[in-house]
């Protein structure tokens, strides 16, 4: 089936985190001057489109992702001049800004929930899901993604409980009044009147509720069950984000970007396809590859077989439907270098590596900040230099489950949203150049030898190969093939390779990675007519064999 060409197939994105990207006002936490002030440096990098996390009015309780006002800016950002200002400022170099769209949930700040809260039974009241429990028992056993029950007891009455499927204080909307997708669809456009090109969209699956609030077998000592259950168990949603779509992103020609876990495993053409809910949503395959059966101290580690295998099921699978949008890092997991690379090739010369083999697969490429100058996990010395909410449940979890104090330091440090948190390290001046104040979060001692500053007067450095390896996916010879070819894998049978081919009508690349120890001899015959486009290590190539050093990729073209 062919593929209506849209204007963001051959773009490359970048997350912003504003809290930790660029401080402009010394009080220690970034802002959008910050942001507007970097645009350059990330033009040059070869970005084109920008996500950026919430700022709007929020408490903080999940670092703004309970917003309290869907129309305003959080005076830690700054103002509406001042994302007017961004917007400007990124037109103006062809850049296109993201905003983040949680609609699953609101604060417990928010307006309507605290009208709500006054009268359960009135007009807002209805914009929640308010039930009742029996017996001094919530009413149903499902468990938050953020531990503990789903249902939080209304101040001021007997058994009455509303619903959060992530923490307290981020009430979940109901989605089945259609007052509340009024308010929403006009925010939406709101947003999209102003400029912006599009969103994030954030915990979506979560929309479709089960409204009879059922309890499910327990899968834990708490007698509780996942949320998921209630998630993966419901029908409807499709109902709700297509209507979503029409009354909103597709009257704007509008990027959507889906955050979504627990999609049914048919319903990839619904939510990507031609006529898909969203433009394209985040490949997580690969992220979840790491989940236990419940507590990050119960997280696996992943082989690079599984990596490899699961890279490719999602590429072949999603071919011929619609593009995902693929990345290594988020606000929400560790820093990809400590987790996809194996120790033997957890260096520079690996992160360059594991680069290639991302930015060059089949779909929307999204860096991290930071992810660019090779930034890793930050190793924090106790619980209290945490800030994230998850991260304390799950520190407590692994407490209860009886890990001692080192013990669960050493879970969090391998798993922490916070990992990826840490300010930005731009120069080695104190607090890494990205406050004159105090910072919200540590920043991460290794800022030192790891920052912009050193990378960019460096030739070999990470970042500088980002540039290249960017600007080779969007040249003018191998754009097309890098967005648009088929996507087939290579060397399968080999133990420690990563290679794939991207084809389109004659034209051809190919990407070639060593994972491994020891370094690796591949036949080459098939190459013959082909050049070496990049690598991050001098290519030996003798007639008939290509050899690989340990950590070595090569992208070849024809
Ligand atoms: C998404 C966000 C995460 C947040 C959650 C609840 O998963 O990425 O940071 O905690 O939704 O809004």
């Amino acid at each position: 089936m062919a593929i209506t060409k849209k204007w963001w197939h051959d773009k490359v994105a970048y997350q912003i985190y504003p809290k930790s990207f660029r401080d402009t006002d010394g009080d220690g936490v970034g802002d959008l001057r910050g942001i507007t002030q970097k645009l350059d440096y990330l033009k040059d990098l070869g970005i084109d489109i920008l996500w950026i996390c919430p700022v709007y009015p929020s408490p903080f309780v999940d670092q703004g992702y309970d917003i309290s006002d869907y129309y305003d800016i959080d005076p830690a950002f700054g103002t509406m001049a001042d994302l007017e200002e961004l917007l400007a400022e990124a037109k103006k170099r062809d850049m296109y800004i993201l905003m983040d769209l949680v609609i699953n949930h609101c604060s417990d700040q928010h307006p309507w929930f605290r009208k709500a809260l006054q009268d359960p039974f009135g007009k807002y009241g209805d914009y929640f899901y308010f039930r009742r429990g029996e017996n001094g028992l919530p009413p149903s056993n499902t468990r938050s993604y953020f531990g503990g029950s789903t249902w939080e007891k209304v101040p001021g009455y007997e058994d009455l409980y509303y619903f959060h499927a992530y923490a307290a204080a981020q009430p979940d909307l109901n989605w089945e009044n259609p007052e509340v997708l009024d308010e929403l669809y006009t925010m939406v456009n709101w947003w999209l009147e102003k400029g912006v090109a599009g969103f994030r969209i954030d915990a979506i699956i979560n929309i479709q509720k089960d409204i009879s609030f059922p309890s499910y077998p327990p899968d834990g000592e708490d007698g509780m069950a996942t949320v998921v259950r209630m998630v993966e168990s419901v029908e409807g949603v499709n109902e709700k984000l297509q209507a979503l779509k029409k009354n909103t992103f597709d009257r704007y020609d509008a990027l959507t970007v889906g955050e979504v876990f627990n999609m049914r495993k048919d319903a990839l053409d619904a939510f990507v396809g031609e006529n898909g809910h969203f433009s394209t949503m985040f490949d997580f395959s690969v992220n979840c590859l790491s989940d236990g059966p419940g507590g990050w101290y119960r997280n696996r580690e992943i082989t690079f077989r599984d990596f490899r295998e699961t890279l490719f099921h999602s590429q072949l699978e999603c071919q011929g439907i619609g593009f995902l949008a693929n990345f290594l890092e988020n606000h929400d997991e560790p820093r990809g270098s400590s987790r996809y690379l194996p120790p033997c090739v957890r260096n520079e010369q690996g992160m360059k590596m594991l680069a290639t083999v991302s930015i060059l697969l089949r779909g929307i490429p999204f860096l991290f900040q930071g992810q660019e100058i090779g930034m890793t996990n930050c190793p924090m010395v106790s619980v209290e230099e945490y800030n994230d909410i998850n991260t304390k449940a799950e520190y407590a979890l692994c407490r209860q489950a009886g890990l001692s104090d080192r013990e669960a330091l050493n879970v969090c440090q391998r798993f922490s949203r916070d990992n990826g948190r840490t300010p930005m390290q731009w120069d080695a001046s104190p607090n890494a150049g990205f406050t004159t104040g105090t910072p919200w979060l540590k920043v991460n001692p290794n800022y030192v030898d790891i920052n912009v500053a050193e990378q960019e007067g460096r030739e070999d450095s990470i970042l500088n190969y980002y540039r290249r390896l960017i600007a080779l996916r969007k040249s003018p010879e191998y754009r097309e093939v890098f967005t648009y070819g088929e996507f087939v894998p290579l060397f399968r049978e080999a133990e420690n390779i990563l290679a794939y081919r991207r084809v389109l009508e004659g034209r051809e690349t190919v990407v070639i990675a060593n994972f491994g120890p020891e370094e690796a001899v591949l036949p080459a015959d098939t190459f013959r007519d082909h050049r070496l486009l990049l690598t991050n290590a001098p290519a030996e190539t003798a007639s008939g064999a290509i050899t690989l050093k340990s950590a070595q990729v090569i992208v070849l073209g024809r």
